[in-house]
Parts: C-alpha cells; structure tokens; sequence
C-alpha cells in the first residue's frame, strides 16, 4: 500500500470496521479510512451528492508535501478533492516562520465562518506548524469557536483517525503533541503534479537558529531510512515522475543519525540511479553543512540540476553569529567561491533577513557585499519578525525606518545580481521541463530550466511533463521568452 493507486484498488470491505482498530500504526489508519469512507457513503445517501474537501496549504515545500498527504487520505476516504474553500470539510495546513503567516490564516478563517454560517454541516479543520503554539491554539479556542479540528505536525501521520473522530463528532477534536519520534511510511498521498513530486528525506531541525521558530514546532531531526526514500522514489518514477525534490530543513546533515550512517551526497548517488527520474533537486542546503563531497557529487552528475539554494541570512559576521548561524562571513564567500570555481552553470539563490536584533546599516553593507560577490541568481528577502520562545525575540528591536531603508537596499542589489546572472543565458538552447499551460496566454507553455529560471514558449498542452529544447530568446528579468527548438 505505497499511493493512492494501490489505495483506490483496495478492497475496503475486507477491512472489518465493526470492531476494535488495529494498533499497527499503518493498519489502524487504513481502519479510520475505511470508517471515513462508510460516513462518506451515508453523507451521499442523505445528499445525493460526494462530500467536498479542501486542502490549503501556507507554508514551505515540506508542509506542501504533507498537504499532498492529507489530500491523499481525504481522496482515499471518498471525498471529492476541489480547490474551493466553500468546501464540506476545510483544511488549512498552517505555517508559523513569520508573523504575516499567522495573519493570513485569521483572515481566510473569518471567511470560513461565512460558509460556515450557510453550511452549518461545514467542518473546519486546522493543522501544521502553527498549531503547535499553545498561544495560537487557545486564541483560536477563544476567538473562532467554529473550529472543528485542531492538530499539530507530529501526529500528521494520524490524520485518517483524527478525520474520523471529527466526521462523527459535534465538538472540538483536539490533538497536538510535543513531540514524536515515530515516521510512518505508505500512507496514501494525493500528488499535486503527475510529473513532479517531492520527497521528505528528514523531518524537524536541530539547528535552532536564534531567530526560527521551526526547530519548535517540527521537532528534532530524523532521517528516514534510504531504503524507504529510493522505494518511494522508484514507485515515483514507475507512476511516471521525471523530476525529484529531496526536502529537508538541512538536507546537509541527512543520514548522521541513523543507525547506520549515510552521507547526503551518497544517497544522491543513489537516487541518480534510478531509472525514470530525469531530474534530482532538493532543499534546504545549511552552508556550515555542505561538504566536499556534495559538490563533487553534484559536478559529477547529469540528474542534479543546477540549482543551490545556499541561505545566506545575513553577510555580516557579527550577526550570523548573534543568529547561531555557525558560519562567517568569509566562510560563506569562500563556500560560494568554490562552488562557482568547480561547477560554474550552477545557479545560486538564497534567503537573507533584514532587521535583525542588533543589526546596524554597517552589518547591511557587508550583507550588501556578498550579494554583490556572490552575484545570486534570485534571493528571498524577508524582514526579521520576532517569533515568541525563540532567543531572538527578547532582543532590543532594529527601529522600524531602518529597516525599511535597509530592506530596499537589499531588494535592489538582489535585483541587479539577478539580472545579471538570469540575462547571461540568452541566445542559448536549453532544456526545460514544460510544467504547465502559461497563466495568462493559453497558447504558451510555461517550463523550468534546470537552473530553475523559468522560460514561457508556444507548445501544445500535451507537451506538459515532457522535457523539451527551448531557445532563450528574451530575456525578462526574472524569466525568458523561447521557442522550441
Ligand atoms: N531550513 C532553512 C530555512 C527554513 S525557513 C534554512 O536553514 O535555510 C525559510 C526562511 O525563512 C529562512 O531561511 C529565513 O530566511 C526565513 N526566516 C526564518 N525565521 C524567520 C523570522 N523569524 N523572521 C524572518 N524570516 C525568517
Ligand atoms: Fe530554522 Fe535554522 Fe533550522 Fe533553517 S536551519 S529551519 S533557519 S533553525
Ligand atoms: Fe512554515 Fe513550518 Fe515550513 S513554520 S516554513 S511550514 S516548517
């Protein structure tokens, strides 16, 4: 039982729901699927139609894939999947890393309310990085009593049981945990794209820079074991995926404790050998972590596209180390320096923080500095946001002005790297893999290139998912006009 094809295969009614679930982890949330699907059948009964759902997702790539896991479950119990927040049952799968993401949870959850209100048979449901704040769950208590279901990250995996739980009852259902230390592999999972997907090889972080909150709300790191991430991935790639996303917080550091030890440049090794897949990407990269070894993996190779995302936070010393970053400015240039030396096409991007506690307009210049040296190809810039229990937020507070100066400064260099970098392709032929139909203009396909710039061409729509030879014609800024080839 690995995907929802096998699921959709299964015979439900061998699963015997009448007595007591199973306490095997996987065979129990198999059971509460089955119980989902009998209330998903009475729910067509009464109404003459499928239950609704709905999966939103607010945070980074590794709470998108747990969204394709909770829409996975959903699909397996009946639901009829929509991207329409009127659902019959609503999921939000919340992030915390800034403020601004707590916002716009509020805000979408006064609009459920609304559909509440007209469907009062309506379930809400909330979960992800933000329920695992006490302050966030009992303002929800307090404030948005509509709520249904209210989990956290560690018990993700009891999703099915939880779902259950909530279908059969009127009041809150509420489960968050401290901690876990339990993966469970082959739940069913929903995936957005048929032709990309990416792939958890770790959970949580152990890094606890000081101004990030995910190390408390994801929990220690833990690998899962290579032998389940290649069988995922040669499931993948039998499905049809040419392309994989290796997710981790700090995939640098993937493999050091399990029991028995593996590098992350040896399990790309492995991963490179997969029939099917064309294309191997991953994310996050900790510079203090990113060995020799990886870049000789990642030269070496004809999957790895070329594409490092190398956060950076901050270019000053100084307050790299105020963020527990361990790593110096020098460090940081002399890493990138290597880098562009062994595997010049490599495209490098990053995330840098402005205002942080204690950060001067001097500190901004030296970040200002390694931009320039570096030349990232793209960078996302965010503004400090204090996040409660981190050490960070008891530290004096960078006055507002200034960081506004500062940010636009930043902004405007990253834009000129970029530029640079992005524009130095032009009049090349390239390949992309077409993702999508263009947004805008139908007739444009809209495809990536390994360096992860993206490249919009006229292209028949059958043409997406397939790998194909684009010529850079117009550069744009951040993106580029083609044609096939
Ligand atoms: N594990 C990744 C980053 C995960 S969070 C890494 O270490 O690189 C994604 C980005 O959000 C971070 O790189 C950082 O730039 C930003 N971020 C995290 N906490 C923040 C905060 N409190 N305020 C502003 N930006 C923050
Ligand atoms: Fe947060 Fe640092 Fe861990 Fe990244 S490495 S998730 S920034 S604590
Ligand atoms: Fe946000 Fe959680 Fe990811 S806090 S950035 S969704 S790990």
């Amino acid at each position: 039982m690995k995907n929802t094809k096998v699921c959709s295969e299964m015979d439900w009614k061998e699963i015997d729901i009448s007595g007591q679930p199973p306490a095997e982890e996987l065979s129990r949330q198999y059971f509460y699927i089955a119980k989902c699907r009998h209330w998903v059948k009475d729910f067509e009964g009464k109404n003459g139609r499928l239950p609704t759902a709905c999966v939103v997702n607010y945070g980074c790539q590794m709470n998108a894939r747990d969204s394709e896991k909770l829409a996975g479950i959903l699909e397996s119990a009946g639901f009829l999947l929509t991207e329409e927040e009127n659902s019959d049952f609503v999921i939000f799968n919340t992030c915390t890393v800034r403020d601004n993401a707590n916002q716009r949870v509020y805000g979408r959850l006064g609009v459920l309310n609304g559909y509440k209100r007209r469907n009062p048979a309506m379930k809400i449901a909330l979960c992800g990085c933000m329920m695992q704040e006490p302050s966030a769950v009992e303002k929800i208590r307090k404030s948005y009593g509509f709520v249904d279901l209210i989990f956290g990250t560690h018990n993700i995996y009891k999703f099915a049981e939880l779902l259950s739980l909530c279908l059969e009852s009127d009041r809150l259902v509420l489960d968050v945990w401290k901690d876990t230390d339990k993966i469970v592999e082959d739940l069913p999972v929903e995936r957005k794209y048929p032709f990309k997907s990416g792939i958890n090889i770790m959970f949580g972080c152990n890094n606890f820079c000081s101004y990030c909150i995910v190390p408390y709300v994801r929990g220690r790191e833990r690998s899962r074991k290579p032998e389940d991430i290649l069988r995922e991935i040669e499931g993948l790639a039998a499905e049809g995926v040419v392309e994989v996303m290796l997710l981790g917080q700090n995939v640098n550091s993937y493999g050091k404790n399990l029991e028995e030890p593996i590098s992350f440049a040896e399990l790309l090794r492995r991963v490179e050998k997969i029939q099917g897949i064309k294309r191997i990407r991953f994310m996050t990269s900790h510079p203090k972590d990113l060995s020799d070894e990886l870049i000789q993996v990642m030269k070496e190779s004809s999957k790895i596209c070329r594409h490092l995302h190398l956060p950076l936070q901050s270019g000053s010393t100084r307050i790299l180390q105020a963020m527990n970053r361990r790593y110096t400015k020098e460090q940081y240039l002399e890493l990138a320096g290597k880098i562009r030396r062994e595997i010049p096409d490599m495209a490098i991007t990053t995330d840098i923080i402005v205002g942080f506690p204690g950060e001067t307009p001097e500190d901004v210049e030296d970040t200002i500095d390694v931009i320039r040296r570096v030349g990232f190809d793209n960078a996302f810039t965010f503004i400090y946001s204090p996040r409660t229990g981190t050490p960070a937020a008891s530290m004096t507070p960078v006055p507002e002005k200034q960081v506004r100066e500062c940010f636009d400064r930043v902004l405007q260099t990253v834009q000129e790297t970029a530029k640079e970098r992005v524009s130095a392709y032009q009049g090349q032929v390239m390949e992309a893999l077409a993702e999508e139909i263009n947004e805008h203009d139908a007739s444009l396909l809209t495809g990536r290139l390994s360096n992860n710039t993206l490249v919009h061409f006229p292209g028949d729509p059958s043409l997406v998912g397939s790998l194909v030879k684009v010529s850079l014609e117009e550069c744009r800024g951040f993106y580029y006009l083609g044609h096939m080839v």
